[in-house]
């Protein structure tokens, strides 16, 4: 799908909307090319504060440049990879079938009543992270209200121990507040308004990033919410479009960490034993979909991890 189509740009729009997005031109003001190119300026700038914060952790990134370009063209050219794979299993003019799971089974019943709007494909991808809470107590936040639908989807797949937070910038969406449901009403690119909520919320286990979708309100509220996660938490952030989406190159960025090895002290076991970084401690994973990034967390720290050898035969090669 092309990167622009996001639901943001396609979704209809509101008057509130519209006032917002299509604001008239008056004279003196910047145009959006000035506009764009204050963005790129302020960017570059960034990028020269900071490799000068950090400047062998640039070079280090520099030289997986090549790494993530052949990567790229790599699976661009997957089309031909893709016919030949379909031909040889038999797969031409199958349709892919979806897995059944109940948050999709609901989605698909619902067709009256408050609104819930998601890709489809994010339903198995929601039960393969979010099945472990089915049950249990669980605090799940949703940034991004809207009519209010998707709310008691998670309350209904969770279960009665299950305490739902929704976040949005409009103010009409405290109606869908009722005993298990509280909304705050707030900016998600806002750091203060992210302070009183997690001194008015300290425990969320799962949080649901479906709200406005740019790259800057995805980066605060992660950097200001995943450290808030409870250990074993899920983190979801919809709606990652776009090869050169920042946000999704952000992710790169932090995952990129998780493979760190740093040796552990006083190690006598050539190299079979690390110790992990504080961020591989508490981070257990980070996964990429389609439109969708996945980071969950370990339920207790991680103190070091090994590879130790089991058996009593062994190659001499190695
Ligand atoms: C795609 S809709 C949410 C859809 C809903 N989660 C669902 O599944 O049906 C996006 C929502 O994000 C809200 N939003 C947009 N910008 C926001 C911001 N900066 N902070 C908080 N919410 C925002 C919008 O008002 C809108 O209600």
């Amino acid at each position: 799908m092309n990167g622009d189509l996001t639901r943001e740009s396609i979704r209809p729009k509101t008057p509130a909307r519209l006032a917002m997005s299509t604001p008239k031109r008056r004279r003196g003001e910047p145009s959006r090319v000035m506009a764009m190119l204050e963005r790129r300026a302020s960017e570059a700038l960034g990028l020269c504060r900071g490799v000068l914060r950090s400047p062998s952790l640039s070079l280090r990134l520099l030289s997986t440049l090549p790494f993530i370009l052949r990567g790229a063209e790599f699976s661009r050219r997957w089309g031909s990879v893709a016919r030949e794979e379909a031909l040889r299993l038999g797969w031409e003019g199958q349709e892919s079938g979806f897995a059944c799971n109940p948050l999709q089974s609901y989605f698909e019943s619902h067709r009256k009543g408050p609104g819930v709007w998601k890709w489809v494909h994010y339903f198995e991808l929601y039960h393969r992270h979010l099945s472990k809470f089915v049950g249990r107590e669980v605090h799940v936040l949703e940034i991004g209200v809207y009519s209010g639908g998707s709310l008691p989807m998670w309350r209904e797949y969770f279960g009665p121990k299950c305490q739902v937070y929704g976040v949005d910038i409009e103010e009409a969406c405290r109606v869908y507040e009722n005993d298990w449901t509280s909304i705050s009403i707030g900016d998600q690119a806002d750091r203060g308004f992210w302070k009183r909520f997690k001194h008015q919320h300290p425990r969320i286990d799962v949080l649901i990033d479906d709200g406005g979708h740019e790259a800057e309100q995805q980066l605060v509220t992660l950097e200001e919410m995943l450290p808030h996660l409870r250990p074993g938490g899920v983190y979801l952030c919809e709606d990652v479009h776009g090869e050169r989406n920042r946000f999704n190159a952000y992710v790169h960025g932090v995952a990129a960490h998780l493979n760190t090895c740093l040796p552990k002290p006083g190690d006598r076991s050539k190299g079979t034993a690390c110790s992990p970084t504080d961020f591989q401690a508490s981070i257990h994973s980070v996964h990429m979909y389609p439109f969708l990034s996945v980071i969950e967390k370990h339920d207790r720290p991680v103190a070091e991890f090994t590879a130790p050898k089991h058996g009593t035969e062994w190659q001499p090669f190695l």
